[in-house]
């Protein structure tokens, strides 16, 4: 199985260019399903319902954030069965772009708890800030995982996908994708953690795809080394996502 999730962000401005978007993609999208293939896309929330209706047969949907809380007086916030209930499956967490919101790995683990126990699949976000030369980059990734997947059911490891994304190849401002060696480092790390923490065939059968500038040029590379690509500028672009998915469809293949 390959894995292309799409994260819209704060992305389009309207309803109706979200449908845009998704019409372009819906046809390959439908076929990619019956390839091996997960496509997910996560638009902003308030779009959920009106995509979801109209698009559900051809893409899962999910959601960039959820509360942890269930439904309680929390004035601004959205639970999982709320976004259960509008169509979506699955819910990015752990993202760098919410960290930087000040999200702590404890902050993450009870939303991962919640969403797991509701019945979402969790693509949890990891990365290092720095690619550094001595190594800190690994203990910060371990240290995320660790303390994101604490108390994580060891049943349940079939709703958890790894995205890992190092946060200076994430957005406008990145540095560049990640080399596929830095990838492949990185992600014999993660399957290790995974190992400790859930036991070798379990850790195995957990996606781990990569995510941070994610172009036509180098999605081939990365459809091959991991499981799938996280996508956020090019899930806008209906000609760079179906792409993507073609080339995932390829790839799922061999
Ligand atoms: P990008 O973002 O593809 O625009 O670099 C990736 C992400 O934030 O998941």
């Amino acid at each position: 199985m390959k894995y292309v999730i799409g994260n819209w962000k704060m992305f389009p401005k309207t309803i109706q260019e979200g449908v845009s978007i998704l019409d372009a993609i819906r046809k390959v999208a439908k076929k990619a399903a019956t390839q091996n293939v997960e496509v997910v896309m996560c638009p902003p929330m308030p779009f959920l319902s009106a995509l979801g209706e109209k698009y559900a047969s051809a893409v899962h949907f999910g959601v960039q954030d959820v509360s942890f809380y269930k439904e309680e007086a929390r004035t601004g916030s959205v639970s999982v069965a709320h976004v259960r209930s509008a169509a979506a499956s699955y819910v990015i967490l752990g993202h760098s772009e919410m960290r930087a919101q000040g999200e702590s790995d404890f902050d993450i683990a009870r939303k991962i708890q919640a969403a797991v126990k509701g019945g979402l699949r969790v693509v949890l976000c990891v990365g290092e800030r720095v690619r550094d030369a001595d190594g800190a980059c690994f203990l910060e990734v371990e240290k995320q995982l660790r303390e994101c997947l604490i108390d994580f059911p060891v049943t349940k490891t079939g709703q958890l996908r790894i995205a890992y994304e190092p946060v200076w190849a994430v957005g406008k401002d990145a540095v560049a994708a990640a080399a596929p060696r830095e990838f492949n480092e990185m992600s014999m790390l993660i399957r290790r953690v995974l190992a400790e923490h859930f036991g070798k065939t379990r850790a195995f059968r957990i996606p781990i795809l990569y995510g941070g500038s994610v172009d036509a040029k180098n999605v081939e590379t990365y459809m091959h080394i991991a499981d799938g690509v996280l996508v956020g500028r090019k899930s806008l672009v209906p000609k760079d996502f179906t792409a993507f998915m073609l080339c995932a469809m390829e790839c799922a293949h061999k």
